[in-house]
């Protein structure tokens, strides 16, 4: 049975999870968070010091696998959960210099294109509609001013211990999205038959409720 595929992609800190998550849940489809896959792989990286020029030939040892607990994304390296450990500042610029590497983005493409296979998905990324899932049956790509998206992230970060200025966040969000959109391989871009969603003026549920339509809108 044809499975239905939703991509959604976008720039770091547009609210991609937290908005594909609420109308994952809303369709009943499993939301895939493929971005966790490109910071695994960089904690495999980090943890182990692999060199640049012993990446590629390491990744077969990695053991990165996504298991969805009650509906809910983990991912794992070998038999660990590190669904947690990969949420940290130095581990999302390593994301991002990993995912340039095109053995890595090679590494994890037939990971992401078996789950869409086997499963009803809304897939989040920064080449699922390019890429990954050129044939998927809804596009959308999630953007908001970067100084929106850094306001956003200051806020969430405001209470916690050696939260990072405004400026900060800001500077790094400008770095990470100049580094996405100008790697040679698998660059963010909008897809051609993407549907643009701009949330720099709208909630999280606003949000939510024009995918969901533009969603429903396609499918009938
Ligand atoms: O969405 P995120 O911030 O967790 O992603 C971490 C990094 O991985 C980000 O810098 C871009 C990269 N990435 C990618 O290149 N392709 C994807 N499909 C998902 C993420």
């Amino acid at each position: 049975m044809k499975t239905i595929n939703i991509a959604i992609d976008g720039p770091a800190g547009a609210g991609k999870s937290t908005i594909a998550k609420m109308v994952s849940k809303e369709l009943g489809y499993i939301y895939v968070d493929t971005g966790a896959l490109y910071r695994t792989i960089a904690l495999y990286i980090t943890e182990n010091a692999i060199p640049d020029d012993e990446i590629a030939a390491s990744l077969e040892k990695a053991d990165v696998s996504l298991r969805f607990i009650d509906g809910v994304q983990r991912v794992f390296l070998g038999d660990r959960d590190v669904s947690d450990l990969i949420r940290t500042p130095e581990i999302s610029m390593a994301a991002s210099r990993t995912s340039a590497i095109p053995a890595v983005r090679a590494y994890l493409f037939d990971t992401q294109q078996k789950i869409a296979r086997e499963n009803n998905v809304l897939m989040d990324g920064r080449d699922i509609g390019t890429v990954v899932l050129p044939d998927a049956d809804v596009k959308i790509f999630l953007t908001a001013s970067a100084e929106e998206r850094a306001n956003r992230r200051y806020k969430e970060l405001a209470e916690k211990p050696d939260c990072p200025t405004y400026q900060e966040i800001l500077d790094d969000i400008i770095k990470r999205d100049y580094q996405d959109m100008h790697r040679e391989t698998a660059p963010l871009k909008q897809a051609d038959d993407a549907v643009l969603v701009d949330t720099t003026k709208l909630d999280l549920e606003g949000s939510a409720a024009a995918i969901v339509k533009i969603i429903k809108d396609k499918l009938q």
